[in-house]
């Protein structure tokens, strides 16, 4: 049997343009094209953590409406079950997503039916919970729902990750004691820290001060750059495959779902990273946040260039 992740999250519907560059405040650009595409934090790394060989269980909201109905079908045709995904009276979670011609995006989320994802439907869904070995959470649904669910996988034993995305401010201080693998980017860790995260070196500084705060282990996404590990006793970089970028939407998830995939099945913390990163590479050089993500064949084929 594969390995068991539980992802607790957000589904939205991703609505994409394409333009040359990103829109100044008050200005107006001609974009290139429009697509809707299934994604949310959550769902992505649902669809990565199973295209990429776990089996997986998504515990989430969708909407009422003909983008709730896609956004479920789109986790089951990756045999995602989807017992503990819960249709609500709210239109479903949408994301703006503005990408440029160098592969940079922007992002405005509306959280919609996520906002119904409260403590309460976990204790629902406790035994989805309890069948997990790895569990993850992000931050596009309530804090609340966020703190019970990493104090939940703490009490069952699991391992567990939270990718705090999207964050701007510092986390609640007791959910650290919670998390196994704190997996930020660098703003994001900067959010967190309070410290400045653009090098290698404020990137260590900082992931020790996450480590002095309680997380377990904490590896911070540098993009391009790889990525940095820390354990409180040791740091180690993971230079990235080098890939030319199209679109750098759910790279991050790509990340997370294909690390916890890989660690589930029994990988080494530094397999596990370097396969995610493999993963990551491969779903930057494709549109898209769910149609991105490769295949567990696709990396196993994958040959640095
Ligand atoms: O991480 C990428 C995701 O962020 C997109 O799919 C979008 O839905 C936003 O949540």
């Amino acid at each position: 049997m594969p390995a068991k992740v539980v992802v607790i999250g957000s589904l939205n519907m991703d609505l994409v343009t394409r333009a040359p560059r990103l829109p100044r405040g008050g200005e107006t650009l001609i974009g290139q094209s429009f697509a809707t595409v299934s994604g949310g934090k959550g769902a992505n790394q649902a669809v990565a953590a199973a295209r990429l060989g776990a089996q997986v269980s998504m515990v989430g909201c969708v909407g009422s409406d003909a983008y709730g109905e896609a956004l479920r079908g789109a986790l089951l045709a990756e045999q995602i079950d989807c017992q503990a995904v819960s249709t609500v009276e709210d239109s479903s979670g949408v994301a703006l997503i503005v990408v440029d011609d160098n592969s940079q995006n922007a992002i405005v989320i509306v959280a919609g039916a996520n906002g119904a994802l409260t403590p309460e439907v976990i204790d629902r869904f406790d035994a989805v919970l309890q069948a997990a070995d790895v569990i993850i959470c992000q931050l596009e649904v309530p804090d609340a729902t966020v703190g019970h669910a990493l104090k939940r996988g703490r009490e069952l034993g699991k391992t567990v990750i939270l990718n705090p995305a999207p964050a701007s401010r510092p986390l609640p201080a007791d959910w650290y004691a919670a998390i196994d693998y704190l997996i930020p980017n660098e703003s994001e860790a900067s959010a967190l820290s309070g410290l400045p995260v653009d090098t290698l070196s404020t990137a260590e500084t900082a992931a020790a001060r996450l480590i002095a705060m309680g997380a377990g282990k904490v590896i911070i996404t540098l993009g391009s750059q790889g990525s940095l590990f820390a354990d409180g006793k040791r740091f180690e970089h993971f230079p990235a495959p080098k890939v030319k970028a199209v679109d750098t939407t759910a790279a991050g998830d790509t990340f997370v779902g294909g690390f916890a995939a890989a660690l589930a099945a029994g990988k080494s913390e530094a397999d596990a990273i370097r396969f995610g990163q493999v993963a990551a590479a491969l779903s930057v050089t494709r549109a898209g946040a769910q149609p991105s993500i490769p295949t567990l064949p696709d990396v196993q084929a994958f040959k640095a260039p």
